[in-house]
């Protein structure tokens, strides 16, 4: 009988090691016959350690199940898939699962992640087969007809910047995939590195050979110390069955890819930092031009994607650009992981086309509050993004809609505050978060940041309140436009929108735009 207990991160970090050995210790001393997989996460953490069980009738899921339930477990027949307080029934009729559209996330959980055969099974590698056997410039086509947009969070047309350096002549070129994944509430990136790193490592060969480039690194963050496990492991067993090194696939092609572990600093998720963080050097911004695209690097022409950004591409290759382009709204096409954090009562992974609304994911996804209180505050798109208002949780999610009220899409991480949330010592944490970050370049970040905390301060306090919210929007405002990068650049963001949407947290009857 096969059980699987995932492996993930965040399966570890409530027990699932722990369950894995207590099943198979219980299942040797009762004399059953038991193989165990240790496979990704479906992403339904409220109910990690979610444990699956192989029947007839398909996966049959329970959790979240401790050490201490598994002999009862047992007893109950969970090797049958036999009904429990625990059970779920069949996994992939859980409404959570069931009402998603996964798309790059269709293997996640479903596989061992480091199985070749397994990931084979499962359109594994199809993409880069169909890849090869296309002209280069038809396959960086394929990708700009599928909309694909960068999952990082600026959605960039991922089609166009390989173009560019595609185009740009060069006896060296790089492909840099950006897994610094610093955003609050975000974990697509890890997720996938952890429980599908193929997927990464076939997207990135497509886009080596597509582009010319030799080289590839995956920029991983510290705190990622088993996705970075997993991913050495993948490479060597990928470059060992010829899926990577000086001749991948037998085309005659070279692509080597090797991990690099980050320093452990937010901008360095900024795509100039992290090349120099790469070349050995302090995780400081570049300015912008000349793009990455052109001298990125070590000066070389260089492709820098998300990790979704390239996780995306082997399904584009393996079933086609219109098959992805149907998916979404507008010039938002595709799915989006989409990640729920924070106060949330049932958090996790849910990839869904592009248009569903910010009230379906709160509540038929989140099922609300995990405190069970009302919900007041959305952060979507990271520490940088706006505070979603109740009145634009029906907008559809999609870039532009997005844009439109002032929002971010971003990475697609969404972080939810119940009514105990105090909405100035927010805005306060955003710009005590940007001092912190800031690499010090340029001074409407670097002294910008810290004036603001000051500010707030006083705002909170009843200082010259009047005067100091005036004094906060025009601080924004030189912080908007006078910084070199996202980081000084969309810090007003929270800032402004907890003010605009939460003024009495502020001390205010109005946001007091005088
Ligand atoms: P950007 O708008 O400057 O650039 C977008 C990308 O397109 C870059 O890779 C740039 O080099 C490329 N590009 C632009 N024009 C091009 C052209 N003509 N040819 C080829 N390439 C071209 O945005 P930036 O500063 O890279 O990213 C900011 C975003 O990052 C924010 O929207 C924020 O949501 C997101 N972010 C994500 C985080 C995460 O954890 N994933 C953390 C912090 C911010
Ligand atoms: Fe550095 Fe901040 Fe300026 Fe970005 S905005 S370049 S992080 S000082």
């Amino acid at each position: 009988i096969t059980v699987r207990v995932p492996r993930d991160s965040a399966a570890l970090a409530v027990g699932a090691d722990a369950v894995a050995a207590t099943l198979q210790a219980e299942c040797a001393r009762r004399g059953l016959a038991l193989n165990l997989v240790r496979n990704g996460s479906r992403g339904l953490f409220w109910l990690e350690p979610l444990v699956e069980v192989s029947t007839s009738a398909g996966r049959v899921a329970y959790g979240p199940v401790t050490p201490e339930d598994v002999p009862g477990l047992l007893d109950a027949g969970l090797l049958q898939g036999a009904p429990h307080a625990l059970g779920h029934g069949p996994t992939e009729q859980i409404p959570y699962l069931a009402k998603q559209e996964r798309l790059c996330f269709a293997r996640m959980g479903l596989t061992d992640p480091l199985s070749l055969a397994d990931y084979e099974a499962h359109e594994g590698w199809a993409g880069l087969r169909r890849a090869l056997a296309m002209p280069d410039a038809a396959v960086v086509d394929e990708v700009l007809q599928s909309g694909l947009r960068g999952r990082g969070g600026a959605a960039f047309p991922t089609g166009i910047k390989w173009k560019t350096v595609m185009n740009t002549p060069s006896a060296q070129k790089y492909i840099v995939c950006n897994a610094d994944e610093g955003d609050s509430g975000t974990y697509s990136d890890r997720m996938t590195m952890e429980g599908d790193p193929y997927m990464l490592i076939e997207g990135m060969t497509i886009a080596a050979l597509a582009v010319g480039a030799t080289r590839g690194y995956v920029y991983v963050r510290s705190e990622y110390p088993h996705a970075i496990a997993t991913l050495n492991d993948a490479i060597a067993r990928a470059e060992a069955a010829g899926f990577l090194g000086s001749d991948v696939l037998g085309s005659g092609r070279a692509f080597h890819l090797q991990v690099r572990k980050a320093a452990g600093a937010y901008v360095c998720g900024e795509e100039t930092a992290l090349l120099e963080s790469l070349e050995g050097k302090r995780g400081i911004v570049r300015a912008k031009p000349p793009l990455p695209a052109i001298e990125g690097l070590f000066g070389q022409p260089t492709v820098i994607n998300n990790v979704i950004s390239f996780a995306s591409v082997p399904l584009i290759l393996a079933r086609g650009a219109a098959h992805y382009r149907d998916y979404g709204v507008g010039r938002s096409m595709g799915t989006l992981p989409i990640q729920l954090a924070g106060n949330v009562k049932r958090g996790g992974l849910v990839e869904k086309a592009f248009g569903v609304t910010l009230r379906e994911l709160l509540y038929d996804f989140g099922g609300g509050t995990a405190s069970g209180r009302p919900i007041k505050a959305v952060q979507v798109g990271g520490p940088l993004g706006t505070y979603v208002p109740e009145s634009k949780w029906d907008v559809p999610l999609d870039y532009e809609a997005y844009a439109a009220f002032g929002g971010v899409v971003g990475h697609g991480g969404i972080v939810v505050h119940d009514d105990t949330a105090d909405m100035a010592k927010l805005a306060r944490y955003a710009m005590e978060f940007c001092a912190i970050e800031s690499c010090g370049k340029c001074t409407p970040c670097r002294i910008g940041s810290t004036r603001g905390v000051e500010v707030i301060d006083r705002i909170t306090a009843n200082v010259n309140r009047p005067a100091q919210v005036k004094l906060l929007r025009d601080l924004c405002d030189t912080m908007l436009a006078g910084s070199l990068c996202a980081m000084g650049g969309m810090t007003p963001y929270p800032v402004l929108s907890a003010l605009d949407h939460y003024p009495e947290d502020f001390g205010l009857a109005t946001p007091d735009r005088a």
